[in-house]
């Protein structure tokens, strides 16, 4: 139907030419494992790696290691570049090793990461699938051991995030699932009656929640060498990305685009995913608009989006009870909306410590879940405002009346941080159903503290 002139009809528009700022993507995804020339620094960590692994090259076993720091900061990527490189001269060498990965942060229950272990394993050795239910753990245990025991020297098992892998635990007294998995990974180790062995490497951003979670049994048999690294600043992370400009076509990177990308990511974690995502989101807006420049402002457009959904992902990611924490504070933000714009000590979107607190004893009670000290609540609260998930603000209540804290939703909504925290929580979902109390309960104690 379309005349010379007239608009092209959706066909015309997927067929026509496609223009991209990338001339090799992949290079800034957030998965890849890059080439070993392509890593910045680092020396340390990876020549402690390489000496802990090297003994597997000479017939024994290596310890196992815990790689800790925040988040973003080469973990992943040291441990699986170490890992594949061992694996291809142990070949060389006829020596059998396999390198496997499991992020905790994907993962619901020791089950679910014993089967991909097993499942991982059973894939790079060309075996026959094991089902993923109605086996139980331990016997997946049993064919991961099998499998080593049969075919290999040694499996360097990355286990990433594991503090993330806390399963369903809900009362303080319950043992998280990565205190098992450790436990039982550890075994031929304390049995000793095998001649092949496992090689744990653990990353975690997290090293308190991940060590305190430990038992007694799990914490005398998983000792592990520690290797730390640290934040990166804007000249480092400048350097990364430069070792990567390669991913964008010759010229289309403006100038200071890349400067502006390592400033924005050291000014919040020093976290090197971070400002690869942004990098990236920079050029997915340019190809959207069918720009052919990535300039600093596609980076500023750019950063709103990727900060959203950093967000995001830490509130997917952390405890359930930081969760319960923040979901009860967005729901004082939400319904009690009316009240915090009427009085003047409050302000709409910020909700003071006390009355979040109030109702998070109330989500708690209402699951028969433990509560925790009005001490615990703030202090993960402020926690959580250190990855910039809320704010933290202390205010004067004014007439020398002492200060108090109120929390502000700076990048993620309250209702979309509700749902993220509800959705895969079936008993959180149907006690959040109940908005007339909500109500009741967020106003009436805004009213009582503004008075
Ligand atoms: N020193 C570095 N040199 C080059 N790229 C890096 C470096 N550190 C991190 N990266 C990149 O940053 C991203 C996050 O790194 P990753 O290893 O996943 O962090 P962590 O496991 O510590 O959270 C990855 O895309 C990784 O390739
Ligand atoms: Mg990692």
């Amino acid at each position: 139907m379309s005349d010379e002139s007239g608009p092209l009809s959706i066909s015309e528009q997927l067929a026509g030419d496609y223009h991209s700022v990338f001339r090799n993507k992949d290079l800034i995804e957030p998965e890849t494992i890059v080439d070993e020339d392509r890593i910045v620094g680092r020396d340390e960590q990876l020549n402690l790696i390489i000496n802990t692994l090297k003994p597997a090259l000479h017939d024994e076993h290596p310890e196992d290691m815990l790689l800790r720091g925040p988040s973003g900061t080469g973990k992943t990527l040291c441990a699986g570049t170490v890992a594949n490189k061992t694996m291809e001269i142990g070949a060389e060498r006829g020596i059998e090793i396999e390198y496997i990965e499991v992020n905790g942060k994907h993962k619901k229950s020791e089950h679910e990461a014993v089967h991909q272990i097993a499942h991982s394993l059973e894939a790079s050795l060309n075996l026959e699938q094991t089902a993923k239910r109605g086996i139980s753990t331990s016997s997946k245990y049993d064919r991961i051991f099998e499998i080593i025991d049969e075919h290999l020297d040694l499996a360097i098992v990355v286990l990433d995030e594991l503090d993330l892998l806390v399963g369903e635990t809900r009362a303080k007294d319950e043992v998280p699932a990565f205190s098992d998995i450790l436990y039982n990974l550890t075994r031929s180790k304390r049995i000793g009656n095998m001649d092949s062995s496992i090689s744990l490497i653990v990353t975690t951003n997290s090293p308190r929640s991940l060590m305190d979670g430990l038992n007694s049994r799990t914490a005398s048999t998983f000792n592990p060498s520690e290797i730390s690294f640290d934040d990166y600043d804007a000249y480092e992370l400048t350097e990364i990305l430069e070792y990567r400009r390669d991913a964008f076509r010759e010229g289309v990177l403006g100038d200071g685009v890349i400067e502006l990308v390592a400033a924005a990511s050291a000014q919040g974690e020093g976290d090197a995913r971070f400002a690869i995502d942004l990098l990236r989101e920079a050029g997915n807006i340019v190809n959207r608009l069918e720009d052919d420049m990535v300039l600093e402002r596609h980076v500023e457009q750019a950063r709103d989006e990727v900060e959203k959904n950093y967000v995001a992902d830490i509130v997917e990611k952390v405890s359930h009870q930081k969760q319960v924490s923040l979901l009860a504070t967005a729901l004082v933000a939400i319904h009690g909306d009316p009240v915090l714009e009427r009085e003047p000590i409050l302000r709409s979107n910020c909700v003071p410590s006390s009355v979040g607190y109030t109702l998070y004893r109330w989500v708690q009670e209402q699951s028969n879940s433990e509560v925790r000290s009005k001490h615990s609540y703030l202090r993960w609260m402020r926690e959580l405002s250190t990855y910039e998930v809320i704010k933290n603000n202390r205010r004067g209540r004014g007439n020398e009346q002492g200060m108090f804290s109120e929390y502000a939703f700076p990048h993620l909504n309250p209702k979309s941080i509700v749902q993220i925290i509800a959705k895969d929580d079936p008993l959180l979902s149907e006690i959040i159903e109940d908005e007339e109390t909500i109500k009741t309960i967020a106003r009436s104690n805004l009213k009582e503290f503004a008075s």
